[in-house]
């Protein structure tokens, strides 16, 4: 890659659902996407190992001397973005977390669903979120063990029926989605991989039921500060480098399926 490119970062292939949203807002950007498969699932480990995964996959991409960093990953942003805004001071280092407020906006009953890692939840970052929406609505939480890993199955399979049945079981475990008093009717999306289980959510919540996640905030975000103005005449379009340092088979067919993006991939070890 010629120009600077934008890191960015998740677990394994979750983060791709915000890669997509980047490339639709930067189509002439280049990226350098890091799955930690080698490392992953995150959600259910403890925030030291999060921590200082996260560290040293930001070190190798401030190595490759990326103009911006995007922690494409609820549970890395909660264990870590202090720490490495800290450690990168002149980098521009952009976080997701769960769309709360958002949700809080949309909901007409008032009761969301938030769908996230045991370990987000869990987290200061997240409690402190949750406190800052006060009693603008209320969120029932669902710690979703599994769930990533059986997405990321599923990615390199085609196999979907671990997925369904754990979508299943989370949100029957949440209460009565719908659109009465006292019935969930927004669903928030609070880890990056669970947006390619859209489609088996809404098949079981029925296509009405919001389901949001932070993607394209995120890729506004970003755009706001890797592009203060458009490029004028820049019509090349944007590559993307995917490295992994696990198996490159389900990032591969993750990226082909979900951003048509040609094979290819390399391992990574960091
Ligand atoms: N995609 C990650 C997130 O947004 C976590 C998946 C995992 O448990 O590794 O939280």
């Amino acid at each position: 890659m010629t120009g600077q490119a934008i890191g960015v970062f998740d677990s394994g292939i979750g983060g791709l659902s915000v890669l997509k949203a980047l490339r639709a807002a930067m189509p002439h950007e280049d990226f350098i996407y890091i799955a930690d498969s080698g490392h992953a699932p995150y959600g259910e480990r403890d925030a030291a190992h999060v921590l200082a995964r996260s560290r040293a996959i930001a070190r190798h991409l401030v190595d490759q001397r990326v103009k911006a960093l995007v922690m494409a990953c609820n549970t890395a942003t909660a264990a870590a973005i202090a720490l490495l805004r800290a450690e990168h001071p002149g980098l521009p280092l952009i976080g997701v977390e769960p769309a709360l407020k958002p949700a809080a906006s949309l909901s007409k009953t008032g009761r969301i669903g938030v769908m996230a890692t045991r370990s987000t939840l869990a987290s200061d970052k997240f409690k402190a979120l949750l406190e800052m929406q006060g009693s603008s609505a209320t969120f029932v939480l669902q710690p979703c063990d599994g769930l990533a890993h059986a997405i990321e199955r599923s990615a390199e399979t085609g196999e979907t029926a671990e997925t369904i049945a754990l979508c299943t079981r989370y949100t029957q475990a949440m209460g009565q989605f719908g659109f009465e008093k006292g019935q969930i009717d927004t669903l928030v999306l609070g880890c990056t991989h669970y947006p390619f289980a859209s489609e088996h959510l809404r098949a079981l919540l029925g296509p009405e039921v919001q389901l949001l996640d932070n993607g394209e905030a995120i890729a506004r975000q970003t755009r706001r500060l890797v592009l203060p103005a458009p490029v004028a005449n820049d019509q090349t379009e944007g590559r993307v480098q995917l490295l992994t340092t696990g198996q490159p088979s389900a990032l591969q067919a993750a990226a082909g399926r979900w951003l048509g993006l040609p094979a290819g991939g390399g391992v990574l070890t960091v």
